[in-house]
């Protein structure tokens, strides 16, 4: 159902429903991106990228594009061997080509690049470049990567002889066994979540403009996290932290697609130290969907142990994660595998277990968390698909099976059985509130109703927890730093406010829910508020957004930053006032004498006095500011039950999504109409996912989805009306008791549109289908073919 808002334009001094602040520049085409950028003298950058999958090097002659019109550099991967630059650290410890070498190893690799006076002269010249390659064979098939015989892609890492990347194991296997084999009911499936691409609106791109008299670096780029990237280009190009300056300017989407360092963000360093020049470099469409971080990528085995009445005793499952040619995903260090470990869902288990083995394959790098919290997504796929086929087995409603197995309200903080500890949950309102929405009764009625016709409907539900804000900085840290934010507030002498984040908004709406989240502890009204952010110069240091962690830690920083000028702004209000601080009272925005509110002082009236003539208690400082670097004791657990209503077509077997409930709970809302755009986008998601989305490759290598007309987004014709519901358990953590939203809706969508599709397949004898369910996989699941890989 469409939501009408009343009071759209209310400006609440706090929380509530508000217009986006950063609106009033957006819409009317005033946001500065990337590609907006223009500065004098400033040059063009392409790069050329290898048309093979697998391939050596034999070699590449530049002189024809070198005397191409408008060039001013051609670069290879051999003049950055002799800068030492060949090679970069990746955000998860691996080591990734700048330009390649040695070989090629994934379609789209970047092999030389060319800087010239336009873009049009720099793509030119690209054709110009003469590269002799020696075709190797291909690793496609995660699954045979690791097979003696199978090529070794990375043979730039000494003593490597094979594709493994990593093993990783979570969970007790020897408890998870024994209560699988006292089990009643075992429910085993292959699952696969396939290779995805975040694909925002605007692609990745770069302008550098190096000074070299002052050996100073400014950096324009696309980046979610502009100071891990600024400490990244010190360590590896050597210039000093403080002389580089990264300012991510507005971006236009992430989706966790900008958290990589990609090699063109590198490129457009080094050629603006090679010309002298500022220089630009911004993707097309094809380049970032064939070799900028790619998402999921994973083949599961799952298993579900149960009692013949529905209580599910454990999960165990065995994983294969393709990671492509450079393990390119950012993830905290002792967390190969991300968040996966949260496979266990929302239910009271006796036991679990997880081993995982990443492999190396000729393909893009990444494995990048988009739009959610690092492989959430992957894990809450796998818990609730697995659920559902419990459910099947034992002819047991999908509703009923999970209420019945759902962490009661009395057991948090809940530690789970792979060493995870939920913060808070109160699972069964929520599922209620859901089930209530949807009509869940008259859905099933009306469905049987269908059957009996041959009519295909199916109700798929899906309860997710997700495990957002990372998080505590003694165990969480990417590339050994700690994942902490910082932030600053100044109050000026006229009671407006600015407040320096670390965290980078891309959409999600920070220059609004910030302010109020100050205005909520200050009684500012969140029009004087201004907040900053996206510019390693003029804000704290910290390791950015995603992973749905502004909220929970940045937020977290807002609200404790603004408190501590308050405790400030008490201690000059008594001298105001003449009593004490033990007489004073605050009543949002002023602090009054206590049983006489006749006698007070707005912060305002504080903030002049902080700054203005006269005497200030002892021991107190001029001005009103503070700052803090807020490490969070815990990560923050939100959840939300999902309901999907789709109908298939018998003829022609597509899906169409008729109804969708999404009841979110993220604690504390701080702005209910950004919260609601947050969840119609990751709604949105979803359906591209479970419906859409897959990039595929060729056994050769080749890319299938490297334009939108092959990787298919949703629009606003395939998705319905959203129905939105929520409830609240604040984090008893976190200051103001906010969870995470900006990811739950792509987390939890994936496995209630399956499930959806599934159920509507029942009478076909259809357990398990995979994503995406294009009209080609349902027909052949309804024709009883498997899916092809
Ligand atoms: O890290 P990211 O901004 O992507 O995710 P988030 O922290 O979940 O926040 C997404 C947007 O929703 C931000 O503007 C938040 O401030 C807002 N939000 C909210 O209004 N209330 C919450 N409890 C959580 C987020």
């Amino acid at each position: 159902m469409t939501q009408v808002f009343e009071n759209n334009d209310l400006q609440p001094v706090g929380y509530g429903r508000m217009l986006r602040k950063e609106d009033a520049r957006l819409l009317r085409g005033r946001g500065r991106f990337v590609d907006d950028v223009q500065l004098p003298g400033m040059l063009h950058l392409a790069i050329l990228r290898s048309p093979f999958a697998h391939a050596t090097i034999v070699s590449i002659d530049t002189s024809a594009a070198e005397a191409s019109p408008g060039v001013r550099a051609v670069v290879t991967g051999e003049t950055l061997k002799g800068l030492g630059l060949a090679w970069m650290p990746t955000l998860s410890n691996d080591v990734q080509a700048v330009l390649a070498t040695d070989k090629v190893r994934f379609q789209g690799q970047e092999v030389a690049f060319v800087v010239a006076e336009d873009r049009y002269q720099a793509r030119d010249a690209l054709e110009l470049i003469d590269v002799e390659y020696d075709v190797l064979e291909p690793v496609v098939d995660v699954r045979k990567a690791l097979s003696p015989d199978a090529p070794v892609i990375r043979t730039d890492l000494e003593g490597k002889t094979d594709n493994h990347v990593f093993d990783w194991e979570t969970g007790d296997e020897e408890e998870t066994n024994r209560v699988f084999a006292a089990a009643d009911v075992i429910v085993k499936e292959d699952i696969v979540y396939p290779r995805v691409h975040p694909a925002p609106m605007e692609t990745c791109g770069s302008v550098a403009d190096f000074d070299p008299v002052e050996g100073r670096l400014r950096l324009w780029s696309t980046t979610q996290a502009p100071h891990a990237h600024r400490t990244l280009y010190a360590i590896v190009a050597g210039i000093p932290e403080h002389k580089i300056q990264v300012i991510a300017p507005d971006i236009g989407g992430g989706f966790g697609n900008k958290v990589p360092i990609y090699p063109g963000y590198v490129h457009s360093i080094v050629g603006s130290i090679v010309t002298g020049r500022p220089v630009k470099w911004m993707e097309d469409r094809s380049e970032n969907l064939i070799s900028t971080g790619f998402a999921r990528d994973y083949i599961m085995r799952a298993e579900i142990a149960a009692t013949s009445e529905g209580k599910i005793l454990a999960i165990r499952t065995n994983v294969l994660a393709d990671h492509g040619a450079f393990n390119g995903t950012a993830a905290p260090v002792k967390y190969p595998a991300g968040f996966f470990g949260v496979f266990t869902g929302s239910y009271d288990l006796q036991a679990a277990h997880c081993k995982m083995t990443a492999v190396y394959t000729n393909k893009a790098p990444g494995g990048v968390a988009y739009a959610c919290s690092f492989r959430i997504t992957e894990a809450v796929y796998l818990v609730e698909r697995i659920v559902d086929a419990l459910a099947y087995e034992l002819r047991m409603d999908p509703a009923e099976l999970r209420l019945k197995n759902f962490i009661r309200p009395e057991q948090f903080p809940y530690t789970t059985k792979t060493g995870w500890v939920y913060d808070s949950g109160d699972y069964e309102p929520t599922m209620r509130l859901a089930m209530e929405m949807a009509g869940y009764d008259e859905l099933r009625k009306e469905q049987a109703e269908k059957r009996a016709r041959g009519e295909l409907m199916g109700i798929g539900i899906a309860f997710f927890t997700e495990a957002v804000g990372a998080g505590p900085r003694k165990n969480m840290d990417i590339l050994g730093l700690g994942m902490a934010d910082g932030c600053e507030l100044r109050v000026h002498p006229t009671g407006k406010a600015v407040v320096r984040l670390s965290v980078k908004t891309q959409g999600q709406g920070h220059e609004t829910t910030f302010a109020q989240i100050v205005a909520e502890e200050l009684g500012i009204p969140p029009a004087d508020i201004d907040v900053l952010h996206g510019d390693t110069d003029n804000t704290p240091f910290g390791l950015g957004t995603y992973g749905s962690r502004s909220t929970p830690v940045s937020g977290a920083a807002a609200a404790l930053v603004a408190r501590k000028v308050r405790d400030k702004a008490k201690l000059i209000a008594s001298a105001m006032l003449e009593v004490s601080v033990a007489d004073l009272d605050w009543v949002k925005g002023s602090f009054q004498v206590k049983g006489d509110p006749g006698r007070s002082v707005t912060i305002q009236e504080i903030a002049f006095r902080a700054h203005g003539a006269g005497d200030l208690p002892d021991g107190v400082e001029g001005g009103l500011e503070a700052q803090i670097c807020y490490n969070p004791s815990n990560l923050t657990y939100p959840h939300g039950a999902y309901i999907c209503v789709v109908d298939i077509d018998p003829g022609t077997a597509e899906v169409k999504v008729r109804r969708f409930i999404a009841v979110d709970d993220c604690g504390t809302r701080i702005n209910p109409m950004i919260i609601e755009g947050q969840v119609h986008g990751g709604l949105t998601d979803g359906v591209g996912m479970a419906l859409m989305e897959m990039i595929s490759f060729d056994e050769d290598g080749n890319c299938l989805g490297a334009s939108l007309m092959d990787y298919l987004i949703p629009t606003a014709l395939e998705v319905p009306d959203w129905e939105t519901g929520f409830t609240v358990t604040p984090s008893p953590h976190h200051p103001i008791g906010a969870k995470g939203i900006g990811e739950s809706a792509t987390v939890g969508s994936p496995p209630a549109i399956v499930n959806a599709v599934v159920d509507a397949l029942k009478p076909f004898g259809i357990r398990h289908a995979d994503m995406p369910l294009t009209p080609s996989r349902v027909w052949d699941a309804m024709r009883g073919r498997a899916t092809p890989p």
